[in-house]
């Protein structure tokens, strides 16, 4: 059995995990997993009503009764400095520790990269993006608030150990699915402290590693590449803003944002899934939002929840919703969020035939 947390959340969050949900609930229908879900109303419009962003209770039934956390996505300009969100999102992958933020770019369809050069070169990498330090943390301050004399610091934080079992991961990762390269994305030249470490803690594992290769890029250098050649890339390990940054990017490369689905785990502890994107609230309530990269998310789960028969066909459903064109506007087609999810369901139900 499978405990999965929904967290819809805010703007398309709801209408994507709903498709997910139901998903899993023909996953389950087809015999392939058997998944219990519990739905978590925790979000923008919970915290206006109740004042809870995420309570301790809540984060302890969270941490101690569930396989796995779906999250849709939180942001909602009615709590603009974004502190229910911060709690929620950020809080949950702190607490839970969990340091390893995966997100596969995988061109799924050539027709859906923008890029010229991707015709016929196959994209498939992975990004590490390390998820418990850097800019992230919250350390640092506002010094003479409103004054002519204002300065504002953001401290970054790198520890070996966290730096360290990132980059373990990630050639972990290569090593167990036959890739052969591991890239660093640093800015090393012009923040030495912390990227200083990363590079040094990369080269020394990167030598426990002799059968895979390694290299260190500038991110700029790197941002510049993975448009140019990206087939050139198999997994990326990078900084927590850095990898921000790098996997919206290249979410853009093969689909966009509606195709990106993510995974924040501790492995073997707690986990948290969830699309790269956000509440989208330029076309929230509208029934448009592509539901695949909650799906795809919800397949990540499954499959780290030991379902794999139930993950590949999710996955397989995806690419034939795509291939026959049931697909909503983001990826070039004219069908609502409802009728894509209800047809990729249907198809992990009826056995993976169209
Ligand atoms: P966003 O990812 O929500 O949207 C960026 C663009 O992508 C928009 O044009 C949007 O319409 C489009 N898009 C996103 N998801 C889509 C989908 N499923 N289908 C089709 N198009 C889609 O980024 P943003 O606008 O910068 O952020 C909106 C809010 O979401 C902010 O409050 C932000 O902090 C928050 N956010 C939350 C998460 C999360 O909870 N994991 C992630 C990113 C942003
Ligand atoms: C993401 C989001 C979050 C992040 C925001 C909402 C804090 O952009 O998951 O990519 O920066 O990590
Ligand atoms: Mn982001």
């Amino acid at each position: 059995m499978i405990r999965v947390a929904l967290i819809p959340g805010d703007g398309v969050g709801p209408e994507v995990v709903r498709e997910a949900e139901r998903v899993l609930v023909a996953c389950e229908t087809a015999g392939l997993a058997r998944i219990q879900t519990t739905a978590f109303p925790h979000g923008a419009d919970h915290y206006l009503t109740t004042g809870e962003t995420l309570s301790d209770e809540t984060f302890a039934a969270l941490r101690d009764g569930f396989d796995g956390i779906l999250l849709g996505a939180v942001g909602d300009s009615r709590v603009p400095d974004g502190r229910h969100a911060r709690d929620i999102l950020l809080g949950l992958r702190f607490r839970l520790d969990l340091f390893i933020n995966f997100r596969p770019a995988r061109l799924r369809l050539p027709e859906l990269s923008p890029l010229r050069c991707a015709d016929g070169r196959p994209i498939d990498f992975v990004i590490f993006r390390e998820n418990t330090e850097g800019l992230y943390t919250g350390a640092g301050r506002v010094e003479a608030e409103g004054e002519p004399g204002e300065r504002a610091v953001s401290e970054a934080i790198a520890t070996r150990r966290g730096v360290e079992r990132i980059v373990r991961a990630a050639f972990e990762f290569a090593r167990a699915e036959d890739r052969s390269r591991v890239t660093l994305g640093d800015k090393a030249n012009a923040v030495p402290h912390v990227y200083g470490l990363w590079r040094r803690v990369f080269t020394e594992v990167a030598g426990e590693y002799p059968a895979i290769q390694s290299d260190m890029q500038y991110v700029d250098a790197l941002a510049m590449q993975l448009v140019r050649a990206p087939d050139s890339f198999e997994v990326i390990v990078t900084s927590n803003l850095l990898g921000d940054i790098l996997s919206d990017l290249s979410a853009e490369l093969v689909g966009g944002m509606g195709l990106a689905p993510s995974a924040n785990v501790n492995p073997g502890r707690h986990a948290l899934y969830e699309p790269v994107h956000g509440s989208a609230p330029d076309i929230a309530g509208t029934g448009t939002a592509n539901p695949m990269a909650a799906i795809l998310s919800a397949a990540l789960l499954l499959r780290d929840g030991g379902a794999v028969e139930a993950a590949d066909r999710v996955e397989s459903s995806v690419d034939a919703a795509l291939r026959e064109g049931m697909r909503t506007p983001d990826v070039g087609g004219s069908r609502s969020t409802v009728e894509v999810g209800t047809w990729i369901a249907e198809r992990v139900e009826n056995g993976g035939r169209l």
